[in-house]
Parts: C-alpha cells; structure tokens; sequence
C-alpha cells in the first residue's frame, strides 16, 4: 500500500481503546457505503470510477487536451465548488502553485467563475488580450450564476474574435449529460461536450472530465492519476480498521470530534499542496457539514503558517482542534545549502544539508510541540508528490470522508445549506418571482 495513515503522535488523545469502541460503527458506516443503501445512494458513481469511468470518453479527454495544446496559449476555466477545485489542486500540486509562470510548453490555465468579482474577471480578460484562447466551462446544473456570468463574458470573447466554426471548436462544455441550458446550448452551437456522470456529485467529481480535462491540458498524466485511484480503491476495501487505512482515519477523525475536537485542520509543508487543502476544506466541509453536525475544516500551509497561526494552534488549539498532516517522503526537487562566509546569520551548520531536510526537522519539530500544546497530530505518509500517488489520496479523502458522513448519520452527498445564500442573493437582486422576499429582506438590512 503507497499510502500509510499514522495515528501514534494522536495516542495521548485518542487511544487504542477509543478506537476499537468506535471501529464497529466505522464498519458501519463503510457497509452503508459499499453495500448502497445509505443516504444520498444514488451519488456512489465515484466509488468505482478508477475501474470503469468511460474509456471512450478517456480518451477524447486526451485528444481534446493534445488539440488544446496545440491550439491555445490560455485555456479559462470556468466553474465554482466541485467544478473547479480539484483540477486546480491536481495542477498545483503536481506542477508548482505557480503553474502559469512555467508552462512554457503548455498553455496557461486560468480559473474564473469561481467568485463574483469584476476585478477578478477583468484581469483574466486582460491577461487573454492577444491569446489564442479556449474556455472550459464547467457546471452540472449549467445553472450556478457564478459561473454562468463568467461564460457570458468568454463565450461573447471567444466569438468576438474567431469566425462562428472555429469559435465553436475553442468551447468546451462539461455537463450533464441530457439536459441542462449548457447542454442544449452545446448541443445548438456544436460545441463539444464531457459528461458529468448523474451518479457523480461536484466534489467527488475531479476524477471525471470535471477534473481531467483541465489537468491533461496542464501536460499532467492523467493515466498514473487514475492507476494511483484504482489501487486505493482496491486496497481500501477492507472493514478492519487496523488493516484499512481510510477506515481508520475516519475512525480517529470521528473521536476526536465525539471528544470535542470539532475542528479539523488539514497541513501540509508543501507550499503547492494549499489548493489541495482547499479541495479538502470542500470535499469535508460540504459533506459532513449539516444537520447541526460536522467537523469544520481548516488548512495551514507550515512553515508559512507557523509564523501567522502556529501562535493560537499551539496555545489555543488544545480545546477544539486537531491536525491532519500530508506528508511526502521524497521531495520533487532539492536544495543543498550552502556554507557562508563569516556566517552572519549563524547558519553555517546547515550547510551540506538539503533544504527537505530542514522542511522535515521543521515537520518534525512542530509535530513534537503541537502534541506537547495537546493539539493531536494525524500523519498521513507518501512516497511522493505524483500523479500515482495523488490519484491515490483522493480517493482515500474522498472515502474516508464518505464513511465519516455516515458515522455521523448525515447525507455525505448533498448540500442543501449551499440554496440560502442563493436565495437571498436572487431576492435582493430582483429577480423575478422573489419579489416578497426581496421587501422583507431589504427591511432587514435597513436598505
Ligand atoms: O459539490 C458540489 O456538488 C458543489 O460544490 C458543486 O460542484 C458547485 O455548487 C457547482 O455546481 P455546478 O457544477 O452545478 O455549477
């Protein structure tokens, strides 16, 4: 097995004896699972996906990323949630958070649609200003005004600046595959189409064309993504919690919330793993979150983060939170520091070393201290930072995260709380149809 889960630096809080208390309703909660009769049943598509995602549908993935590449300086992205965040931590992740300063032989990657702000559409229409561009527009429902609003601007771009057929060939749609506006708007403009499966919900979608596509541009293989996730879906199948990694890890994350600990807080020491840990805040957040129930999910990229919350996890952590830590074994590329002259900043014994081993020492440092401050720490290892073993942790989050929303008796695949907001929004914006809502709104709101 790649991937190995650590609870030992947990034990002071969480002991062999809480977990064999809580394993049988872990087992439980993965029978609810896998046997498919749970809540939210009709959203297991993902479960299986490594083995049989649609190899047609693979494969035109690839040939549609090759004629991206050669196509495109700029591909924009449009979507929000599931429909943005794990093509973006893949790409972060594997190539650099800075993927557009180096993708000289790739085009660049822009995300749009993911917020509503007219700074944040500006600079990408700025930044495509004499590009050769292709959008992928990316929603379900076709329907979420987010990325709606973006699609107007890009299509109306794209169309502005190519004639009608080559306009139609730089669009691309993933969506639902019957119905929805993008579809028939697809359909009406012949513009190619990836399907987001019915049985697939957004934030367990990354391993579908939602995800795939954007990251195949990116020059990533998505093969190895996709073996990665099919060896965790055969390796963690078993319902003993020694044996099962994901199994256990939601056993653990599930006593520590039962203790009070009701913050999760996913870390990693790789600065390219911080859209990582916004899929994870997704992935968890939306999932357990409900029903007054749930444990909220926070991330922290360490070092940087040392210097700005390490202050509050080591001192204020201990009564509300514990910490999830990713770690890589192998760095994707070293450092050797060098020694100095005088040695000014004192630093001369670190010379000779590898900078990841400095990163390791400040791993292990601040594991010794957060523990000693009462804040557990969770270890989940890796050999390395690769499409393998990405495609790997994905889908151990993603079903371990499935089995923890059932131990806690909520729908792991819905997301009710996310219409409120929209509800209001559409209100106070006047659209039609919310017209009391909007006066008693607006009353509320001294407006
Ligand atoms: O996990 C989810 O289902 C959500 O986060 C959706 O992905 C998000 O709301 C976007 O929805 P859609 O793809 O319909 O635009």
């Amino acid at each position: 097995m790649s991937l190995k889960f650590n609870e030992k630096f947990a034990s002071r809080f969480v002991s062999e004896d809480d977990i064999n208390s809580i394993a049988a309703k872990a087992v439980e909660g993965m029978n609810t699972l896998t046997s498919g009769t749970g809540l939210g049943n009709d959203k297991l598509g993902w479960l299986t996906l490594p083995e049989d995602y649609d190899k047609a549908e693979f494969e035109e993935i690839k040939k549609t990323a090759e004629y991206i590449r050669n196509n495109a300086d700029v591909l924009v992205v449009i979507g929000i949630g599931g429909s943005y965040l794990g093509a973006r931590a893949v790409i972060e992740a594997i190539k650099s958070n800075d993927y557009n300063l180096f993708s000289e032989n790739t085009p660049k990657i822009y995300f749009i649609g993911n917020s509503i702000s007219p700074s944040s559409l500006n600079e990408i229409i700025e930044l495509c200003e004499g590009k050769d561009i292709a959008v992928n527009v990316i929603s379900k429902s076709g329907t979420t005004t987010e990325p709606a609003i973006a699609f107007r601007v890009f299509r109306e771009l794209v169309h502005s600046r190519y004639p009608a057929e080559e306009a139609a060939k730089r669009i691309f749609c993933t969506t639902d595959k019957t119905k929805g506006t993008l579809k028939e708007l697809s359909d009406k403009e012949g513009y190619k189409t990836f399907v987001v499966p019915d049985d697939v919900g957004g934030r367990f979608s990354v391993l579908t064309a939602v995800g795939l596509l954007p990251i195949a541009v990116a020059g990533i293989d998505i093969d190895a993504l996709m073996s990665g996730a099919a060896d965790a879906m055969k390796e963690l199948c078993s319902t003993d919690v020694y044996e099962n990694e994901a199994l256990r890890y939601a056993a653990v994350r599930n006593v520590f919330y039962n203790k009070g600990r009701v913050m999760e807080c996913f870390v990693s020491f790789e600065p390219r793993m911080a859209m990582f840990n916004e899929w994870l805040k997704q992935l968890f957040g939306e999932s357990e979150g409900k029903d007054g129930k749930g444990l909220f999910p926070v991330s922290t990229v360490f070092s940087t983060d040392l210097h700005s919350l390490g202050q509050f996890i080591q001192e204020s952590g201990s009564s509300h939170m514990f910490e999830t830590v990713v770690k890589f074994n192998e760095c994707q590329s070293d450092y050797v520091i060098k020694a100095q002259e005088g040695n000014l900043d004192g630093l001369n014994f670190l010379a000779g070393m590898n900078m990841s081993t400095v990163n390791e020492k400040a791993r292990l440092g601040t594991l010794l201290a957060h523990t000693e401050g009462g804040v557990g720490n969770l270890v989940i290892e890796l050999d390395k930072l690769d499409e393998y073993n990405l495609g790997y942790l994905i889908y151990f989050f993603e079903k371990a995260c499935a089995v923890s929303g059932y131990m806690l008796g909520v729908n792991p695949f819905n997301q009710p709380g996310v219409e409120s907001y929209k509800k209001n929004m559409f209100a106070l914006l006047g659209k039609p149809g919310y017209e009391s809502e909007k006066e008693s709104l607006e009353k509320q709101l001294d407006l």
